[in-house]
């Protein structure tokens, strides 16, 4: 394929088609980004006692998220040593081993490789155990109970890597009152759509200028516009925050809002008093424990390359993926406050069910663009012309509380950064440079 600076020309505002539809591209992401990043596998709510294991994915490989008998958490490569079999076909459960279907090796559930059948007749002396235990991941990290991970035993760490992302995600996963952690997942809804998984993770970063796409849900007042809903929510508020786009350095991207002091946007369902009382609880909560910090409301962002998040109802994270350059596999985990009241937690879940996931609302408006905008450039000719990222071209600051450059206003320069970062990660640079650590480096790429 083109070279990465021709794919990817952020300065003038363009990037190649071929990025969502290129099947060399989509090789050299598997092998460049996603045996390199660090990657959403979980939530620890997933896996809460010795012996539970939740199968997830790391890019297209299948990987085994699993807490051994002492009560530590593992992310394995769910792929037998001996002849690469599918060791847990499982989605999830409760086990004491690892049995491999076809010849039956056995994995404890800290990976390590326990029964070999006819052991001391075939293999005695020969066959190291602890080298043919299974594949751990390089690097793994619980953050407020998120389970991340990455092969690169290079990478730096988790927090690092996140930079001052961090607490706009920090606002997604935390109790609705202020507490830090907390959350649980209620649910995961997974599917297989046909575009490519960049689709997703972009349109998260914050994407505002696709809401008219959702005029439906906006109409009938569960929608993401403020001041637009009025007959389940009450997003008022929201239209007099000050909105802000922000881009940090790896590529992550997020929308969040800087609420006026007087005037804080309440989580708000009219029809059900107790959802009612359990914000304005976590409301008056918030504020006491946050003081200024309640201010900063989380709307969507992406943690680069494939994770994202939604901030307020309904809250959750998302893992893009990828299975093709034109096929993602998406999965939603809804997260609600672990002590909140049962009728809390189920009404949140059938409200999440309306309006997200692959028979939700919203779902189905965001996958028929990302599915038409895929097979409208496929074609030989369609693939000629780059998509137009020019919106908001320079109106940003690097000089700004939040850290990251900071836009004021509806932005791709989320998008820009995002696959600044993106073409980082494809030119094998440092991860000094992928961090904005070696700001020189990330310059002297800029003017060649
Ligand atoms: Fe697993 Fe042979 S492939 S025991």
């Amino acid at each position: 394929f083109d070279s990465i600076d021709k794919l990817v020309n952020t300065q003038d505002g363009f990037i190649s088609r071929e990025l969502f539809v290129d099947s060399d591209i989509y090789k050299a992401e598997l092998e460049k980004i996603f045996t390199r990043a660090w990657l959403m596998v979980g939530h620890e709510s997933l896996v809460p006692n010795p012996g539970d294991f939740y199968t997830s994915r790391m890019g297209e490989e299948s990987v085994i998220l699993c807490r051994d008998k002492a009560g530590i958490i593992h992310v394995f490569l769910n792929s037998c040593r001996h002849r690469g079999m599918k060791v847990c076909r499982y989605e999830s459960g409760n086990t004491s081993l690892f049995t491999c279907p076809y010849h039956s090796w056995t994995y404890t559930t800290d990976g390590r490789l326990q029964g070999v059948p006819l052991y001391k007749s075939l293999y005695d002396g020969v066959l190291d155990r602890e080298a043919n235990s299974l594949v751990s991941v390089a690097k793994l990290a619980n953050y407020k109970g998120t389970i991340w991970a990455t092969w690169d035993p290079e990478a730096p760490d988790f927090l690092t890597y996140l930079g001052d992302a961090k607490i706009h995600l920090d606002q997604a996963l935390d109790c609705r009152d202020g507490r830090e952690g907390g959350s649980e997942v209620i649910g995961v809804h997974k599917w297989i759509f046909p575009a490519n998984w960049k689709f997703a993770s972009e349109n998260f970063l914050g994407d505002t200028y696709h809401n008219p796409s959702h005029r439906s849900v906006d109409l009938i007042g569960i929608g993401p516009s403020a001041a637009s809903g009025k007959k389940g929510r009450r997003d008022d508020e929201l239209a007099v925050a000050q909105h802000v786009w922000v881009s940090f350095p790896v590529g992550h991207g997020v929308h969040s809002a800087i609420q006026p002091e007087q005037n804080q946007y309440v989580e708000s369902f009219l029809d059900n008093p107790v959802l009612e009382e359990y914000f304005r609880h976590c409301y008056e909560e918030r504020k006491r424990r946050l003081g200024d910090g309640a201010r900063l409301l989380p709307f969507v962002g992406t943690i680069f390359p494939n994770t994202s998040y939604h901030g307020r109802q309904p809250r959750g994270l998302c893992a893009w993926h990828p299975h093709s350059p034109t096929s993602t596999e998406a999965w939603r985990f809804f997260l609600v406050d672990k002590d909140a009241p049962q009728e809390v937690k189920d009404y949140l879940r059938h409200y999440y069910m309306r309006y997200s996931g692959p028979a939700g609302m919203t779902e189905q408006d965001d996958l028929e663009n990302w599915l038409y905008a895929t097979s409208a450039s496929m074609g030989t000719v369609a693939r000629r012309y780059p998509f137009n990222y020019q919106q908001s071209l320079g109106a940003y600051t690097s000089d700004h509380p939040l850290g990251g450059d900071v836009s004021l206003q509806v932005t791709e320069q989320i998008a820009r950064g995002y696959y600044n970062g993106w073409a980082a990660f494809m030119r094998n640079a440092s991860w000094d440079e992928i961090t904005g650590g070696d700001r020189k480096g990330a310059a002297r790429h800029a003017a060649e």
